[in-house]
This record gives C-alpha cells, structure tokens and sequence, in this order.
C-alpha cells in the first residue's frame, strides 16, 4: 500500500520553495482582506497561490501530493489534484489579462504577492527598504501585471503607524546592577569588592550567584554562604555575566517575552564564544550584546501601536518576524531596540550592532557581525535566511563555516535559561 501523502517528507530543497508560497499566500491575504474579498474567494487565492509553483517542476510529485493534502484535506482524488476553479486562477497567472473577470482579479492579487516576497527574498543583495520595493511595485500597474486596486490595498493595508519618540515610550530603566558590572567590564582596576558590590545592590541577584556557586555546575561539595566566597568560585568573568544576565531578566518578565529572554540568553552564550573565537572582539562585551540584541521586542509589546492581531497574522502564515515587523511597520525590533539603546547611553558600537543585527549587509562593525552570526547558530527564524549575509558576517569576524561548528549553548547558558 503506498504511503498516505501525509507521512512522505517533503525534500529541504523544496522546503524554501514551499516556506515562500506560503509567505506570497499571507501576502495576498492582506491584499484581499483590505479589498473585503469574500472568505470563499479568500480561500480560493490562498489556495493558488500555494500552488503557484506546481508546474516549474521545482516540486517533487510527493512533495506535491503532500501540499495538496495540507490544503485540500485528505479526500482529494491525487489523480485530479487541483480543482477546476483553483487550475482557473492558476492558468490566469500564468498568462496575464486571460481567465474570467474573477480569475484575472485573484491571478493579479497573486501575481503582485509573488513579487513583493521575490523582493524580499533578494534584501541582502538589492538592500531596498519595504517602502521602495512598494514604490517600485506600483510599476507592475502599467506593465498589465496586477490592477492599480491590488497595489493600493497593499500599500494601504501596511501603512505603518505613526511612531511615536522613543522618550515618550514606557519602557523600564536601565537596571543599576547591570549598569554597574558594565561600568567594572570597562574599568581595568575592577577587583572583587566591585563585583561583591555589584551583586549585592538587588537580592534576588545575589541569590542567583549564590545558587550558581552551589550548583553542580561548579562541583565542589563545600557549602559556600558568603556573596564573596561565591563570586571566587565563578570567577570574576563567571560572574558579571551572571549578575548581568539577572539583572536584565525583570525587562523579560511579562509571558509574551519569555521566549525572547531564552533566546537572548543563547545569544549571549554563543556571542561570548563567537567572540572567543574571533579573538578580537571583547567576549564580555559579546556576551552583553547578545543579551541585549532583541531588546525591541520589549518596545513592540509596550507601545501598542499597531494591530498585533494582523502581525500574527502574518508570523503564522509564515512570515519571519523581522518581514512581518518592516511590511507592516516599516522599522523593526532591531532599529527600535537600537532606539531604546542609545536612550540608555550605551556605547555607540553596541547600539549599531543592535540595529544592524539583522542587516549584516550595513553592519559598520564586527560586533554586528557576530550577532548575525550567534543569530544563526540559535536557529532563530527572525528572518529570511540569507547565504549572502551569513557569509558577509563570518567575514567580517574573520572566521570560516567550519571555525563555528563546535559552537554551541554551554551548561552554564543552559542553566542560567532554566533558572
Ligand atoms: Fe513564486
Ligand atoms: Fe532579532
Ligand atoms: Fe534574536
């Protein structure tokens, strides 16, 4: 008996082809959500334009059996595959201006998503901004690829809101503990009392150094209750990271930013060993980078300003958060974070290396680098992903593919997630 279609995987190559059929297809939702489309004819574009590819020959027979299964349901006759009225739209898009009024009308809606995610997908190397490939798009009209409708709705359906400054944004203080383990990272006379001192100003940071102190991790069976003795055993570095990492903690503490705080904290981690590796960027102020390198997530969930419904919208159709936070908002939690990092007088390095953490391409340090590149080895799926920009980025830390391959979350980046 041949395999249900359901349980026949689907090939990593196709799985880009399918990742930017899924993208052009929540695209085209927003267009035909602006346009007060009926949900059937709605369904009917979302349908082609997850198809839109079937006949490049780009999908595997299996790959393709399985698509139609995921949209249409497990009834569906795989000698027939697409319905008559889904093949209508389809064959529209492939010869602009034919089919009936209906099918041309969702062929152009398709045809225009199709474009706009090509131009996405080719940001690392064409730089352009959502704004000017939207310009740029409105050229399609005259060409007879889409109706000036269809590119009104989209430039209209993602007109971003109007930002208010960044000093009118309620948005925590930047944490005295970690201003000052930042302060004693920058002061080479630092010495012990400091960092006790430190991690003394809040007491569920001292608890935490405490509890790290007595942990398996750092396996002595001797009892230790003294802030001092336990910032000895850790070590000076051991410590500013913890005693940073606890101290920016409370920024994250709402559930919707949970995740991000994890993530930040591989960050942190694989920053701190990138810059190991690299040798030529501090690992301390890696390490800080990497913790801080999202912190727009926290304006995005504080200001309220836009409808987060429809950028949900767009993250569970697909889209990366990053694509989803420039169509509809034009700016990012990268250039919001860098925002709030210069708000916090905090060195000019690490407030470009937070707005260009997803920009290697316009990064103007090594810092910026190597976050693109810790990014990477988190597995974060922010973003596009981009061979151009992965290797503009291990350029500019001076390392190879296989210098980073023994990179990964430590146990003390582990532990400091779990606790
Ligand atoms: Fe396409
Ligand atoms: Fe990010
Ligand atoms: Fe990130």
């Amino acid at each position: 008996m041949p395999p249900s279609p359901k349980n026949v995987p689907i090939s990593p190559a196709t799985k880009g082809l399918l990742a930017h059929c899924r993208r052009t297809a929540a695209v085209a939702k927003l267009i035909a959500h602006h346009l007060f489309l009926p949900s059937e004819e709605k369904n009917l574009l979302c349908a082609a334009c997850l198809l839109h590819h079937r006949s490049t020959g780009l999908l595997a027979p299996e790959s393709m059996a399985r698509l139609l299964v995921d949209i249409f349901g497990e009834a569906l006759r795989v000698d027939d595959p697409v319905p008559v009225i889904v093949r209508g739209v389809l064959n529209a898009y492939d010869v602009p201006g034919s089919g009936t009024v209906l099918e041309s009308r969702l062929a152009g809606i398709l045809r225009l998503a199709d474009a706009f995610d090509q131009d996405m997908e080719a940001q690392p190397i064409d730089g352009e901004e959502v704004g000017e490939i939207l310009e740029r798009l409105r050229g399609g009209v005259d060409a007879g690829l889409w109706p000036e409708e269809s590119i009104h709705a989209l430039v209209e359906s993602t007109s971003p809101p109007s930002i208010r400054e960044p000093g009118t944004w309620r948005l925590p203080v930047f944490p005295q503990a970690a201003l000052r383990t930042l302060r004693l990272m920058r002061d080479p006379r630092a010495n012990l009392a400091d960092v006790v001192e430190a991690a003394s100003l809040d007491p569920v940071i001292a608890g935490l150094v405490m509890q790290l102190a007595n942990s398996p991790l750092f396996g002595s069976r001797t009892w230790i209750s003294t802030l001092s003795q336990a910032i000895v055993r850790l070590g000076f570095a051991t410590s500013q990271k913890v005693i940073t990492s606890a101290a920016l903690r409370p920024m994250f503490s709402s559930p919707s930013l949970q995740q991000a705080w994890h993530h930040s904290l591989q960050v942190a981690d694989l920053s701190e060993q990138l810059a190991c590796h690299a040798g030529t960027i501090d690992p301390a102020e890696a390490y800080l980078a990497g913790l801080l390198h999202d912190v727009g997530q926290i304006a995005l969930h504080s200001m309220q300003l836009y409808d987060s419904a429809r950028l949900q919208g767009l993250v569970s159709g697909g889209c990366p958060q990053i694509y989803a936070e420039s169509l509809l908002l034009r700016t990012d939690h990268a250039k919001l974070g860098a925002e709030i990092a210069a708000g916090w007088r905090l060195p000019e390095t690490m407030v470009s290396a937070i707005r260009q953490h997803h920009r290697s391409e316009k990064a103007e340090s090594p810092l910026a680098h190597l976050l693109y590149v810790a990014e990477y080895l988190s597995a974060s799926e922010e973003d596009l992903p981009s061979i151009t920009r992965l290797e503009t980025s291990l350029k500019g830390i001076g390392l190879a593919l296989d210098d980073i391959g023994d990179c990964t979350v430590s146990a003390l980046g582990s532990w400091l997630a779990a606790a």
